[in-house]
């Protein structure tokens, strides 16, 4: 019999999916409609401490392709399809006392599914690194199981928070080990996928002590503009700013990243995110070495917390399991990590003939390029 339930991070989760930080995720009622419906574990709304105001409007909407045309549009139009989400949204309106109380109130409710609090501060100041602490202990006091460490929102005008921490692997380094000298429970980072290598943020996390790496939060964009009024389809009075893509558009950009990353560290965990609304997509996730996966656009698309989308991940897996019972597989652990070793350099991808490519040297690559002793893997570090 398959056995759908992971530990990551130390944590035992009835099936690998959660719910990432999110508008599903914002609420007392979403997260308990969430449990109901199956969904392992949440990731709470990022929890911060200094003031947050949205924009005035919308602070969501999903572009949509015309499959006849190829036109992408925030517009409604039949025959379309989701190509992406896209959100200038900020963290929690709520403040860190609103959270308190109701993480141990649904904590209570659901003891068996898996709470864990997303929190962010700045780190400009030692003050600002207390704040870290500060909403550290007041979440896992409050009974969450663990802490994502938001180092990606992609819309915080302040040089020292969200991505702009995630663009600097050495903040990174300093704000998961001021987290850890507090932390009781499992520490996960979020990090940025908006980077030239993402190995380098993610080293600068494990080295502060994460017990998990998280990837991608949304990818920074704009929203397109309309042809017939001149006007970005999303703005405020003629202004825009930038803001993040997720859903499927996605998937593809989010793999790369975090294919770097678990060939660069495949004993360390993660979990990963991105275009992920059926199990063929989590599949990819898990194939490239992640433990656990977690979802956004998918569910704020399926009556706010995807109901419909956890039970047909749940169901896609146990398919799965059936299709592959003469491998001998029951549990993740059994596939996890299965093609992380087929993400070559370029160069050792089989050329029509025997001539060779040496990725664009005369001759063979430089020791340095072809990764350490001259391996035929990717380089590790
Ligand atoms: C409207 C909206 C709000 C979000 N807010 C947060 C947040 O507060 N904290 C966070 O870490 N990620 C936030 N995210 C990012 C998602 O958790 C997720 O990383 C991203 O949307 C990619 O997943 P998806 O392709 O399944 O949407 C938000 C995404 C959306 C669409």
């Amino acid at each position: 019999m398959a056995d759908l339930s992971v530990n990551f991070t130390g944590i035992r989760f009835e099936n690998p999916f959660l719910l990432s930080s999110a508008p599903p995720t914002e609420s007392e009622s979403n997260i308990l409609r969430a449990y109901e419906a199956g969904w392992a574990g949440v990731v709470t709304k990022t929890i911060g401490v200094h003031p947050v105001v949205n924009v005035k409007g919308p602070k969501t909407n999903f572009l949509r392709t015309d499959p006849a045309t190829g036109h992408i549009s925030m517009k409604k139009k039949p025959g379309t399809a989701l190509h992406s989400s896209w959100n200038w949204e900020l963290i929690s309106d709520k403040p860190l006392d609103w959270w308190i109380g109701r993480l141990a109130r649904i904590k209570k409710a659901h003891p068996t599914k898996i709470l864990i609090a997303s929190i962010m501060a700045g780190s400009g100041s030692d003050e600002e690194m207390r704040h870290w602490q500060t909403l550290a202990k007041a979440c896992q006091e409050d009974g969450a199981d663990a802490l994502e460490l938001n180092l990606s929102c992609p819309h915080m005008d302040r040089p020292d928070m969200g991505s702009n921490i995630g663009k600097d692997d050495e903040l990174i380094s300093v704000v998961t080990q001021v987290v850890k000298e507090v932390a009781t429970v499992p520490v996960w980072a979020k990090l940025t996928p908006s980077t030239t290598d993402i190995v380098v943020e993610a080293k600068g996390a494990f080295l502060g002590g994460a017990d998990a790496i998280s990837s991608s939060n949304t990818f920074t964009s704009l929203p397109v503009i309309d042809p017939e009024t001149l006007e970005f389809e999303m703005n405020v009075e003629g202004y825009v700013s930038t803001g993040g893509l997720g859903g499927p558009a996605i998937l593809p950009l989010s793999l790369a990243k975090m294919s770097q990353m678990t060939g660069a560290f495949p004993e360390k965990e993660f979990s990963g995110i991105g275009g992920i609304s059926e199990f063929a997509h989590a599949l990819n996730y898990f194939l490239l070495g992640c433990g656990t996966v977690q979802v956004c656009t998918a569910a704020m698309l399926d009556h706010a917390v995807g109901p419909n989308v956890i039970k047909a991940l749940v169901a896609g897996m146990e398919e799965f399991f059936e299709k592959n019972a003469h491998r001998g597989w029951t549990k993740l652990d059994d596939f996890r990590g299965l093609r992380r070793e087929r993400i070559v350099p370029h160069s050792q991808i089989k050329r029509p003939d025997e001539a060779g490519y040496h990725g664009g040297y005369e001759t063979e690559a430089p020791a340095a390029a072809a990764g350490p002793e001259g391996s035929t893997g990717p380089p590790r570090s």
